[in-house]
């Protein structure tokens, strides 16, 4: 730049070595181009869920401080440890998995897209729709109707603690249900339809990975007043099924679905078991739950498979990684020395103060299991989202996401 504003006339060395210059710079270019080009296995990932998966969705909706992680300590590894809506120190399975299919960026929070533009330029990407606290159920982690459900069940223990706390433990508000996640999804295809033409869109999402993390909220708010776990279990995964049918009518066909995982086994479960049997350990009745939802899922989906032309997908078994790192701590791969404790929280298992820029937080996030209460450290989510690319069939079923994607 220097030498062209100058009036004199370049020299032979300058002008070589800006012609290098622009080569390099196209030769750059190409090779990004290049890569971007190889290197995504899908043209698009879109993700529906809960907590385990949303990068923002809730930040500016009406909920509760529990469904939200805009605020430190959460993030505190994240690039200038900046809180982002992650449940996580870090990134969590959604951002990990889509690195492994290619893409630098994670697809945004749908409701971070505020202006048409915006949009317009994520749509043929992947965007993000899950919502912390959100369940398949409607009404799951909704306030005012958990309130009222909570108000006519016998547990003396759960009134006195809606009246001590005024709120109860997994109502948060407005979160999105895994149905309105559906309504924003099916306004978005509206919107490529019209932009691209309604083959080229269909074209697209059938080539793209439908994400889907769910079901653990639902599990939390049954166990909180139990009644038929078998009927629960059967409303739970046809419900489930319910929503994949609706995806598939709107164009998905490649879906990778994470099962539930051993949620006894988190700090704050650990915590409840401690406080109601006195004893150490998992909490049998959702670690229990969540081993039988499994199979229920995997005949679900197949089921949906053997009707749906077209429409392929990609099992995780959470429960089984889960337990598999729990009996191999410690491997050529990974390095945990914590595993029942939160690293950000405080009291028992760091789970009787919730996670802030308060709360106690470990030194080494990397060697914990838990990042906070509720949520798995990054290092935890990054052997879920490798597991869930490239693992084996003890772990994903019928077939992992890379083989999806390259179907
Ligand atoms: C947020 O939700 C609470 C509880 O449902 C409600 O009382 C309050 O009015 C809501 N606030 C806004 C701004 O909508
Ligand atoms: C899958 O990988 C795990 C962990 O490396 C191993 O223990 C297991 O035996 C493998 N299962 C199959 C079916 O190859």
């Amino acid at each position: 730049m220097a030498a062209s504003r100058s009036n004199r006339a370049p020299t032979m060395a300058s002008r070589t070595a800006s012609s290098v210059l622009v080569a390099l710079c196209l030769l750059l270019l190409a090779a990004t181009d290049a890569e971007a080009r190889h290197t995504r296995l899908v043209p698009a990932v879109f993700v529906f869920g809960d907590s385990t998966v949303d990068v923002g969705n809730n930040n500016d909706l009406n909920v509760t401080a529990g469904a939200k992680a805009n605020f430190p300590n959460y993030g505190v590894d994240f690039p200038r440890s900046t809180p982002t809506g992650r449940f996580s120190n870090g990134l969590n399975t959604a951002d990990l998995l889509v690195r492994g299919l290619g893409f630098r960026i994670s697809p945004p929070a749908y409701l971070s897209l505020t202006t048409e533009k915006a949009i317009r330029s994520q749509m043929h990407k992947g965007i993000n729709f899950a919502s912390a606290g959100s369940g398949v159920f409607d009404n799951t982690g909704r306030l005012p109707v958990c309130v009222v459900l909570l108000a006519h069940t016998d547990g003396s223990d759960i009134h006195k603690s809606i009246n001590r706390a005024n709120r109860c433990e997994h109502c948060f508000g407005e979160v999105i249900p895994m149905s309105q996640q559906l309504e924003y999804f099916s306004e978005l295809v509206d919107r490529m339809a019209k932009l691209s033409g309604p083959s080229k869109t269909a074209r697209l999402l059938s080539r793209s990975i439908f994400f889907i993390s769910a079901g653990s909220n639902d599990m939390f708010e049954y166990s909180a007043a139990p009644s038929n776990d078998a009927v629960f279990l059967r409303v739970l995964v046809a419900t489930y099924k319910h929503h994949i049918t609706a995806l598939y009518e709107m164009g998905a066909r490649k879906f990778s679905v994470v099962s539930i995982p051993p949620l006894g086994c988190i700090p704050s479960q650990r915590l409840r078991r401690l406080k109601q049997l006195g004893t150490q350990g998992c909490f049998d009745p959702l670690n229990d739950l969540s081993l039988r939802s499994y199979p229920m899922l995997a005949a679900m989906l197949q089921q949906l498979a053997d009707k749906l032309p077209g429409m392929r997908y990609s099992l995780a078994d959470s429960y089984a990684m889960v337990s598999f790192v729990f009996a191999n701590p410690r491997t050529d791969s990974w390095y945990f020395t914590e595993l029942e404790a939160a690293c950000c929280g405080g009291g028992p298992f760091g789970a009787a103060f919730a996670c802030n820029e308060k709360a106690p937080l470990c030194h080494n996030r990397d060697d914990h299991l838990f990042w906070d209460a509720n949520h798995p450290t990054q290092a935890v989510s990054a052997i879920a989202a490798q597991t869930i690319f490239a693992g084996n069939r003890t772990f994903v079923n019928p077939i992992n996401v890379r083989e999806l994607a390259l179907l």
